[in-house]
């Protein structure tokens, strides 16, 4: 397989976003395995958006969030629910945006570089799969056309893959 990277940082975060669309889905297509599959998606999520310092998964075993498939510096490897960012978001099964994670109470600082980040649950018939978690060394990275793309990314991911 080849797949080439389409470089877009100076496109509108839309733009952005509909090309990831396309890019995920072609990298996607030849292959069903959930963990090959997340560890391409944050290849391609690291290496696509601007100003990000970690972007990759927990994923949900035994009643906890275990470190997956990521790109960055290596990071804590377990997570309770309702703990931290992304405890927050698999409990709620929400999107949360953090802009400054000093502020939020309870945050995992696994890398000292990180300022933002956001947190997409990934949910598969009503069933938390996991987490999506990117993080960016800059204030307020995050708004709600990434929290829309992202979701998007991670729809496919799980439509893409048998998990
Ligand atoms: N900051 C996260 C922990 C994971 S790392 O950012 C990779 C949190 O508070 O849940």
């Amino acid at each position: 397989m080849t797949f080439k990277l389409v470089k877009s940082e100076r496109r509108s975060k839309p733009e952005l976003y509909s090309s990831l669309t396309a890019q995920l889905r072609s990298l996607l297509e030849v292959e069903r395995d959930f963990i090959a599959n997340a560890a391409n998606t944050s290849s391609l999520l690291y290496h696509s958006l601007p100003d990000l310092n970690w972007s990759g998964f927990y994923l949900m075993k035994d009643g906890e969030l275990v470190l997956g498939p990521f790109h960055g510096e290596p990071a804590c490897v377990r997570i309770a629910l309702g703990k931290g960012v992304c405890g927050t978001a698999a409990k709620l099964l929400e999107t949360v945006i953090v802009a400054d994670v000093h502020d939020f109470p309870g945050h995992i600082a696994c890398d000292s570089k990180s300022n933002s980040e956001i947190v997409i649950p990934l949910i598969k018939e009503g069933q938390l799969l996991g987490v999506l978690d990117v993080d960016s060394p800059l204030l307020g990275r995050f708004d709600e056309e990434d929290a829309r793309g992202l979701n998007e990314l991670a729809r496919i991911l799980v439509a893409a893959s048998d998990c």
